[in-house]
């Protein structure tokens, strides 16, 4: 498992249903590694699920598949993506910032735990 509390299969259909939503699927000899799921308004894009498989984390794929992502809303003319990262995810936090994120917030309590989420902004050059 690699979330505590994973998505379940109703909120990546809703996810992969809606228009404005950019995901897609890291896969390496028809093994599938990592996936993203974004989503994105007129002037901005939020990244709401990024995972690489507990086997192959801190190998790199994660930082390729995020530059997919960010090529993706280069060629959308979007250069602000957020993220919400739970506080206690320390290795995302240290993903995200060294990708460049910088941290502009906190929801207290956001989640259903009680816990609360950091807020993360890149601009994206
Ligand atoms: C967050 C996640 C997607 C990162 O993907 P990854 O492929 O492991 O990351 P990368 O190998 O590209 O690492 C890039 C940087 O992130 C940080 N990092 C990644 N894994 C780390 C770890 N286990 N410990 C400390 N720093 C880490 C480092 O700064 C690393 O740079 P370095 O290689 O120079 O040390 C991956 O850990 C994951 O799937 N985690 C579980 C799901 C999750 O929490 N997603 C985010 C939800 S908000």
């Amino acid at each position: 498992m690699v979330y505590d509390s994973p998505w379940n299969q109703a909120k990546f259909t809703d996810s992969l249903n809606n228009p404005k939503t950019l995901a897609s699927l890291l896969v390496v000899d028809e093994q599938v590694l990592g996936y993203f799921v974004a989503t994105h308004s007129p002037d901005s894009a939020d990244l709401l699920n990024i995972c690489i498989h507990p086997q192959y984390q801190h190998q790199g794929l994660g930082t390729q598949l995020f530059d997919y992502l960010t090529k993706q809303l280069q060629t959308l003319n979007l250069d602000t993506l957020f993220i919400e990262v739970r506080a206690s995810n320390e290795t995302a936090f240290l993903f995200y910032q060294k990708l460049g994120f910088k941290l502009i917030g906190l929801r207290k309590k956001y989640y259903s735990n009680g816990e609360d989420a950091k807020i993360l902004r890149l601009q994206i050059m």
